[in-house]
């Protein structure tokens, strides 16, 4: 054995101080300081170091226990069968080498492909629930894998655990484990709660999973919309049936409930494919999973393979790239956007979170600033998932270097020096410039995009050099453009310029609905714009709506409302439409549809997954033209599910609660069927 460098010695006692430290906030405080995955760094060197020098293994090393101990409050319950841990896999070698240890160990030959039971891995509370004679008289938490909380009572609130087993043929005794979450949409419900109370917040729903269960009030928890999910069985006393992936279909006939995204595979190829697939839905699901978990699929050979000190050797856990990294704030920098709203934004030391890199994120405004307490120079937790702008979630106070600056927000804007409001009422903060850089640049900025007028070739970027260089100053004043004008700035040739200009001269003609949203008027998106074009069918109409007749349009509530009014009272604005309209833009004629007579009014549609022929965007507009409303969500009230390619938990929803479901082909058969009404564009 090799002699133990002090300089190791001193890093490994570290490293047991600080994760012993992480363990108690996470457990026993349920307010974890750093993310998961540096938790997760912190013990693989750990596990490196001891794995080098065994002999420096103590048995209070972080390493030999799994969780924390029980806390104070609940009485503690000694697990009939220790509630393990499982090994990670980071990598697609990790899982290789873990499929190849299995064949290895079973002696089967190289070629052999062992069935594996793939699962989602939730991030929630693992929990052991025990049913005697098919009623649930235990709940117990995993505490540190030999004994955890009783916590029975909050169990029960639980709306999917049965108290009583359904059917028959269950063993007198049973012991079932799984996972407590809370979902997505219940997460952002309690925040948001949370957060207009001043209350606060939790970090991420495992968390406040966490915090829910731990109530020693019962009736807290029945407030909190948690969910259990089942993955395996402990302690029982009679017969189950010979694989996972059986046992799992058992437990579900007998009520409970199982991951709807469980899965077969043969092989270490099948399992990588399915970790693509669900890496790929990850977000579209209803909960949050950090990874899958594979496991040898007869119950055989698991006992063949058995454990090591804290993990089975016939699973393991493929870890996603974590949705949470920690980082340094280096800046501040406001943003002002088109309305003159101004937003901080956290200039970043580049990290690499949800599959990107990360090297700004919004801070939203003054009051999130004051709410995260955050300093120029903090070590804070930035969170990236899906579509979602990344985030600043939480600050590492004990990280939090001498010499931080707090936050300030600036009294004058920084790019024309006007006065900073803030109206009462409003969290947001404003420049109050009315020939302000900024704000003209992000104007113009939509002006021209996709959804607006579609100028082709007119970036952010461009936008921003023709405002600088002063070569525009209006929406209005881009149709004065020449060729020669642009065709020096910085990557634009004679023909990009020329090609520009030509893109310019074709939005001229434009519909009405994509006019009014490109005027960029407050609370005005695509869908507004469009009820307003049908609903005021001509420019003199719209301008003179009153406030009355606005709230009676469908979907304008009387925020938007006094909005367009104000919008068109004021000079300036009149002023810009005159001018574009002197510049040629113009739009046929809008034809008014009666939304009662239309094919699908009436009916609520729902559009998922990966269409070949049209965007999400797309289908969802001929939907909407053809008179269905259309929602982001299934419910029982939807009338159809049009599902494309990789269609993740809309479409299993769909199909749990028997929506109809059309496939693309059909989806192409409804806008035939009803071509007469999609002529036009509205
Ligand atoms: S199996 C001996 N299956 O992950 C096998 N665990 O890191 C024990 N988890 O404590 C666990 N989803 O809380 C298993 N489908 C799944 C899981 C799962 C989430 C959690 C569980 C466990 C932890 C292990």
């Amino acid at each position: 054995m090799s002699e133990v460098p002090a300089a190791i010695q001193e890093e490994l006692n570290t490293l047991r101080e600080t994760i012993n430290d992480h363990n108690y906030r996470y457990y026993t405080l349920d307010d974890p300081s750093i993310p998961d995955a540096e938790y997760d760094r912190l013990m693989r060197r750990l596990r490196e170091i001891e794995a080098e020098f065994p002999q420096t293994i103590t048995p209070d090393s972080p390493t030999q226990r799994v969780g924390a101990a029980p806390a104070d409050g609940f009485e503690t319950v000694s697990h009939r069968l220790p509630m393990l841990s499982l090994d990670n896999a980071f990598e697609e070698q990790d899982l290789l080498d873990f499929d190849r240890r299995v064949r290895e160990r079973l002696k089967e030959a190289e070629d052999a492909r062992i069935d594996y039971c793939c699962e989602p891995k939730l991030d929630g509370i693992a929990i052991s629930l025990l049913y005697r004679d098919g009623y649930l008289v235990r709940g117990v938490t995993r505490g540190d894998g030999s004994a955890g909380e009783d916590i029975t009572a909050n169990v029960k609130t639980v709306k999917n655990i049965p108290l009583k087993l359904r059917g028959e043929g269950y063993p007198a005794e049973l012991e079932v484990r799984g996972e407590i979450y809370l979902p997505k949409a219940a997460f952002d419900a309690i925040n948001k709660d949370a957060a207009a109370k001043g209350e606060k917040t939790f970090v991420n729903p495992r968390n406040a999973a966490a915090g829910s269960l731990r109530q020693l009030d019962p009736r807290i928890t029945a407030k909190r919309a948690l969910e259990m999910c089942c993955y395996s069985v402990g302690y029982f006393e009679g017969e189950l049936p010979g694989t996972q992936h059986d046992i799992l279909t058992q437990l579900q006939q007998w009520g409970l409930k199982i991951n709807s995204q469980m899965k077969l595979a043969s092989g270490a190829q099948e399992c990588l494919d399915y970790y693509h697939h669900i890496m790929n839905i990850r977000d579209q699901l209803p909960y949050e999973i950090d990874g899958v978990v594979f496991k040898v699929n007869r119950i055989d050979l698991q006992q063949e393979l058995g454990f090591v000190s804290r993990a089975p050797r016939w699973a393991i856990a493929y870890k996603f790239p974590a949705h949470e990294e920690m980082t340094e704030l280096l800046a501040v920098d406001f943003q002002v956007g088109r309305t003159g709203v101004m937003t901080p934004v956290a200039r970043l030391n580049p990290v690499f979170v949800g599959g990107a890199t990360v090297s700004n994120a919004t801070l939203h405004n003054m009051d999130e600033i004051r709410r995260l307490g955050v300093h120029v120079g903090d070590t804070v937790i930035i969170r990236r998932a899906g579509d979602v702008i990344p985030q600043v979630v939480s600050v590492v106070l004990d990280r939090r270097p001498e010499g931080a600056v707090p936050v300030d927000f600036p009294k004058h804007c920084p790019f024309c020096g006007s006065d900073v409001l803030q109206l009462e009422g409003e969290a947001a903060a404003r420049c109050s410039g009315e020939n302000c850089s900024a704000q003209l640049k992000e104007a113009i900025k939509h002006f021209a995009s996709r959804k607006a007028m579609d100028i082709d070739g007119l970036g952010d970027r461009l936008v921003e050099l023709l405002v600088e260089k002063e070569l525009i100053d209006s929406p209005a004043s881009l149709y004065s453009l020449k060729a020669p004008d642009v065709a020096g700035l910085e990557r634009m040739g004679d023909k990009s310029a020329q090609n520009l200009i030509n893109a310019i001269e074709v939005s001229k003609q434009t519909t009405f609905a994509r006019f009014i949203y490109a005027l960029g008027i407050r609370e005005v998106g695509e869908a507004t714009a469009k009820v307003l074009a049908q609903h005021f069918p001509t420019l003199d109409l719209l301008k003179q709506a009153t406030e009355e007749d606005l709230v009676e349009t469908p979907d304008i509530g009387p925020i938007s409302a006094g909005h367009i009014r104000s919008f068109f009272q004021q000079e300036h604005n009149l002023e810009t439409i005159g001018a574009l309209l002197n510049q040629g833009v113009s739009w046929p004629e809008v034809v008014v549809r009666s939304t009662e007579t239309l094919p699908l009014s009436g009916q609520t549609a729902v559009v998922t997954g990966t269409l070949a022929d049209y965007s999400r965007d797309e289908a969802k507009d001929l939907l909407t033209r053809l008179g269905a409303k259309v929602s982001g969500s299934v419910s029982a009230k939807t009338s159809f599910v049009v599902a494309g390619e990789k269609a993740g938990s809309k479409l299993t929803k769909a199909q749990d609660l028997d929506v109809k479901v059309l496939d693309e082909d059909a989806f192409k058969q409804l806008l035939e069927e009803h071509q007469a009404y999609l002529g036009g564009d509205a």
